[in-house]
């Protein structure tokens, strides 16, 4: 079966990259066209304060206990410790410590995985190991359910885990069976067990909340923990419903209080020019109700340096709704392949967002994808620097960049 599962990816990467260039000629016109509309909530408003900095590049980053190809790794704080919620985790070869050295073939994978972050953004400690020998490798975070028809292959796309009350935490995740296509967007309880976060609760009578068909896949672009407020938020793309080119770009938000999140009925969805409602899922789509349009997943912090929260993304982004190679930097020709980590700002996590500030163009790997922008806060409260990372082609690069006034 986990054989299976790599078939899978393997095709779908070939698959994305034969349908970019298409995809690109059939969206060119029709965007440019929509995105000028000055009173849609979606677009850019006003001046990023973002305009003196400079990018160093770290390196990739590396498990020490561990060995294994990885995406994502989206950072979230439980109980003062901080943690990264990967996705596709392929190990490496029997006793292979370096990724770097890794044979050619499959050696075993799971969906998801989680780690604890380090003082050093190169350096992560790998969580939930089985028992190979001599190297151990990560065990799955999200457990499948066969009871809901779940196995083995299935993908859990997690965001960022978030502490809820009482030291436990939650996670947003996307249900994701392959073929058969997204099922829904769920929240789990994650607690500490012997000191690693433990999916250990997944709620919903098929293990998720709100059904894809008809409901923003919340939490799979972004989950935030607001700590200037009560509150959890998550971004998440259109329902799988929504198919047209434009549509199924925008991005739908909601909240609920940390201490709530175990709770459907305490959700609150944000209806755009109708503001917060409570228990009321979104039932209409658009422009109107929505908080970004065409946007990869992300991370948001609360920046003291510039006093305002900052969103971090890519400019290619890979879409789990589509299946697709997203370029929304089509309007300016990039270089082929050429991929920007970005940087928006908003004084409200509901918008509007400035424009996007460039701060570093990546160099694909071998001509693979780059995506998942993620942000290291932890490292310098002070916001004067942020430590960045994104997936590149299987790798997590690392980025520091420095603001100044
Ligand atoms: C990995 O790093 C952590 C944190 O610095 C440290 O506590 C641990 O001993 C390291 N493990 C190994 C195997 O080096």
């Amino acid at each position: 079966m986990l054989y299976y599962a790599t078939l899978f990816t393997s095709l779908l990467t070939g698959s994305v990259l034969a349908d970019k260039n298409q995809h690109e000629s059939k969206l060119t016109k029709p965007l440019i066209q929509t995105r000028q509309d000055e009173t849609d909530p979606t677009q850019p408003v006003g001046t990023n304060p973002i305009s003196r900095f400079e990018t160093q590049y770290l390196g990739q980053q590396n498990p020490n206990n561990s060995c294994s190809h990885r995406d994502l790794g989206f950072t979230g704080e439980l109980q003062g410790k901080w943690y990264a919620v990967y996705g596709d985790t392929l190990w490496c070869a029997s006793g292979v410590t370096d990724p770097a050295s890794d044979s050619d073939g499959f050696h075993g994978m799971v969906r998801d995985a989680v780690s604890l972050m380090t003082d050093d953004p190169l350096v992560v400690v790998d969580m939930h190991l089985n028992d190979d020998t001599p190297v151990r490798h990560q065990l799955q975070f999200v457990p499948f359910n066969t009871a809901w028809g779940e196995d083995n292959t299935y993908g859990f796309g997690g965001t960022s885990l978030f502490e809820t009350a009482g030291g436990a935490g939650g996670l947003f995740y996307l249900v994701n069976a392959n073929d058969a296509g997204l099922k829904g967007a769920g929240v789990a309880k994650v607690e500490l067990v012997d000191g690693e976060p433990t999916v250990t609760q997944r709620f919903g009578d098929n293990g998720y909340w709100w059904p894809s068909g008809s409901t923003p896949r919340y939490g799979d672009v972004a989950a935030f923990r607001d700590l200037r407020s009560e509150y959890v938020y998550a971004w998440g793309g259109a329902p799988t419903s929504v198919t047209d080119s434009i549509g199924a770009q925008y991005v739908y938000l909601l909240r609920v209080k940390a201490a709530d999140a175990y709770d459907l009925d305490r959700y609150e969805y944000w209806w755009g020019p109708d503001g917060w409602k409570t228990g009321q899922p979104l039932t209409e789509f658009g422009a109107q109700r929505a908080v970004a349009w065409f946007i990869g997943q992300g991370q948001i912090v609360w920046s003291e340096f510039y006093e305002c929260y900052i969103f971090v993304h890519l400019s290619q982004y890979y879409s789990l709704h589509t299946l697709e190679v997203k370029l929304p930097s089509i309007f300016d020709a990039p270089s082929p392949g050429g991929s920007d980590v970005l940087l928006r700002t908003a004084t409200s996590l509901e918008g509007p967002w400035t424009p996007d500030v460039k701060v570093y163009t990546a160099t694909p790997i071998d001509g693979g994808l780059t995506y998942a922008g993620v942000a290291h806060p932890y490292l310098d409260p002070s916001g004067q620097t942020l430590t960045i990372s994104y997936t590149n082609n299987n790798h997590i690069e690392v980025l520091k960049v420095t603001f100044s006034k």
